[in-house]
């Protein structure tokens, strides 16, 4: 969604809120914008576009001097909801005075009735956005006080934010708050910069202030002093990130995503490292901080997650309920948080968020805790909203994911799953020797998806023969058929293609009637419990001309004369499977989109973080 970056401090302005913005450019976006303070003037820059675009405005208009002068600024990146990308509707806006600007991310849910309360008074808005409503509400109470101002306007506003602004009259500060939209303060020598998202933040410092809603603070170059909603000081720990800026970069990959895939294996050895416990058959995930007698004495689990996040947690509910007994509900995390959810004493629910900030996860995660529920996060981005609500957790550790089409943080979420289920379930009914083995298996997960990375050249033939397909079925049975759903969300979101994940089973419920020869089938013919019915299905779908793709374990000669074309995997237990798997399926989908020419990793209408409902 939308990006803010702010900057105070001794460099040029310009230059740190241009690379901030660049840094964001992954999370999807339509217009840009940048605000800067300069002898007692605002100048402001933005139009609907790339921020390359906006970086040609800012050197044809600024010269250089002027944009090595300038030491305080707000910049943006726009990802459309309240009007259609437009230089009016694009950030930073200003309030009817002209001498404050601000950036924003979230939504003003009154701003009609306060936009007709304030054109009652006589102010004069330019844009259709809610965000221009919010900065005239502030310059409505501002007097001198630009904090002060702040938490008076925001006292009226429902809805969420995360926003940062500034005044003409104040060269030295930018105020920033937040309510239900991240921001980071990075602490650098003699300078300050506050971003949507600490990628922005690396290049300059690792010591950060991750702020909590309701928080307001007043950010100079020499730090920044937190305060509540009603001005009142607070004090916030100052965390070390711990990645550095190449981490977030290509490294020589034409896009994130492929550089993303590749880093699996390490990614999941990241994710995997000290958490087996070999001796006793389990796992050691001390973020959970639950004993063994209190992880027995859960009853029943409900995962809520989002997109790739839910087909993880689909996955997850075969784990829990094979490996531990465990009953396990899986849910739409919006669905989950408006359904009035029956929350039993014993329940645990399980937040699922790759990067802890999705509106509708963290929405459930706040009603699982409201009525008493034991609420266990699974996020990969250290620090973000969900991750410090929920309080205990375990971090994927899958490194920054900046593509939009998420694939090593899937991937590290059924590790992470797969690893939980083997501790509750030796808390409750696994064997040592059981528990030995499943933790054997666990430990080759890293090298399996090397070895589905070493067939990528075949993987890429497949992908050639259906490039131009306009339609695609996926599927799968038992565990499998969520990573059939995942592999239709890959290819849908970054080749546009129209993509079906379905359970096999159900096909010939009614969608079996849209088969035809130009209608491929990719299933999951892996070598596991089901494989023979999948390979009826499959025959189901020839019968009706469809080209079909099997996903098949590598030996399992017998299968292969039943489809056109074969991906192979390495033959590997049902509880792993699903990880090569959607290896292969991510590079598929990567291939597919690369032959159409799609910007893999700014898909249309996409963000990296759902912050809005
Ligand atoms: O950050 P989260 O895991 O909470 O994000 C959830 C979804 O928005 C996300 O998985 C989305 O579906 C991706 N684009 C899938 O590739």
């Amino acid at each position: 969604m939308c990006g803010i970056v702010g900057y105070v401090g001794s460099k040029s302005a310009c230059d740190v809120l241009l690379g901030g913005l660049k840094r964001l450019e992954y999370r999807g976006y339509d217009s840009a914008g940048i605000a800067v303070v300069e002898s007692g003037q605002l100048g402001i820059l933005k139009d609907k576009g790339k921020v390359r675009d906006l970086e040609q405005t800012v050197y044809a208009t600024w010269d250089e001097t002027f944009r090595r002068r300038v030491g305080l600024g707000i910049a943006h990146t726009r990802w459309a909801t309240h009007g259609s990308p437009t230089a009016a509707n694009a950030h930073p806006h200003t309030d009817q005075s002209g001498r404050l600007a601000m950036v924003h991310n979230g939504i003003i849910e009154n701003y009609a009735a306060l936009k007709q309360q304030l054109a009652a008074k006589g102010h004069r808005f330019l844009s259709q956005t809610d965000s221009e409503v919010l900065i005239h509400l502030i310059g409505e109470f501002y007097q001198g006080n630009l904090c002060e101002a702040v938490c008076a306007a925001l006292k009226h506003v429902e809805g969420t934010y995360g926003i940062a602004v500034v005044s003409a009259d104040a060269p030295e500060a930018i105020v920033v708050a937040r309510k239900g939209s991240p921001l980071v303060i990075g602490l650098g020598e003699n300078e300050t910069i506050v971003a949507s998202d600490v990628s922005a933040i690396i290049a300059h410092t690792r010591q950060v202030i991750y702020l909590d809603d309701d928080d307001v603070a007043i950010i100079t170059r020499a730090g920044a002093e937190v305060r509540n909603a009603h001005n009142v000081p607070v004090s916030r720990a100052v965390a070390n990130v711990d990645w550095d800026a190449g981490a977030a970069e290509k490294g020589g990959y034409e896009h994130f995503m492929l550089k993303e895939i590749f880093e699996q294996p390490d990614a999941l050895q990241n994710s995997l490292r000290g958490r087996l416990d070999p001796a006793m058959g389990t796992a050691i995930l001390s973020g959970l901080a639950l004993s063994p007698r209190e992880l027995a004495g859960i009853r029943r689990i409900v995962i809520v997650g989002c997109g790739t996040s839910l087909h993880a947690g689909m996955v997850g509910k075969y784990y829990f309920e094979e490996l531990a007994g465990m009953p396990t509900e899986v849910e739409q995390a919006a669905e989950y948080r408006y359904r009035n959810p029956i929350i039993q004493p014993e329940d645990m629910v399980v937040a699922i968020s790759q990067s802890g900030e999705t509106a509708d996860t963290l929405a459930a995660v706040r009603e699982a805790k409201q009525k008493g529920a034991l609420v266990v996060g699974l996020c990969n981005v250290v620090g973000s909203t969900i991750a410090r609500e929920t309080g205990r957790g375990i971090y994927l550790h899958a490194g920054p994911e900046i593509g939009v089409a998420s694939t090593k943080a899937f991937t590290c979420q059924l590790a992470v799953l797969l690893m939980m289920a083997l501790k509750l379930g030796r808390c409750r009914r696994l064997s040592r020797q059981t528990g030995i083995e499943i933790g054997d298996e666990i430990r080759t997960i890293p090298d399996l998806v090397k070895r589905v990375l070493a067939g990528n050249d075949e993987i890429v033939r497949v992908a050639q023969q259906y490039a131009t397909a306009r339609d695609f079925f996926f599927l799968g049975r038992g565990c499998m058929y969520p990573v059939a759903m995942e592999g239709a969300l890959k290819l849908k979101e970054i080749s546009y293609i129209h993509a079906e994940g379905y359970h096999a089973a159900e096909l010939k419920h009614g969608p079996i009637a849209l088969l035809d020869d130009q209608v491929p089938v990719l299933a999951m013919l892996n070598d596991i419990a089901g494989r023979d019915k999948m390979v009826s299905n499959v025959q189901e779908c020839r019968a009706r001309h469809a080209p079909t793709i099997g996903v098949v374990t590598e030996g399992d000669t017998d299968v292969v004369q039943n489809v056109d074309e074969i991906i192979r995997i390495p033959r590997c237990s049902h509880l792993t499977a699903p990880i090569p798997t959607a290896v292969a399926l991510q590079l598929f989908s990567y291939h597919v989109a690369r032959i159409r020419n799609c910007p893999i990793d700014q898909p249309r209408n996409l963000a990296k973080s759902v912050t809005v409902e």
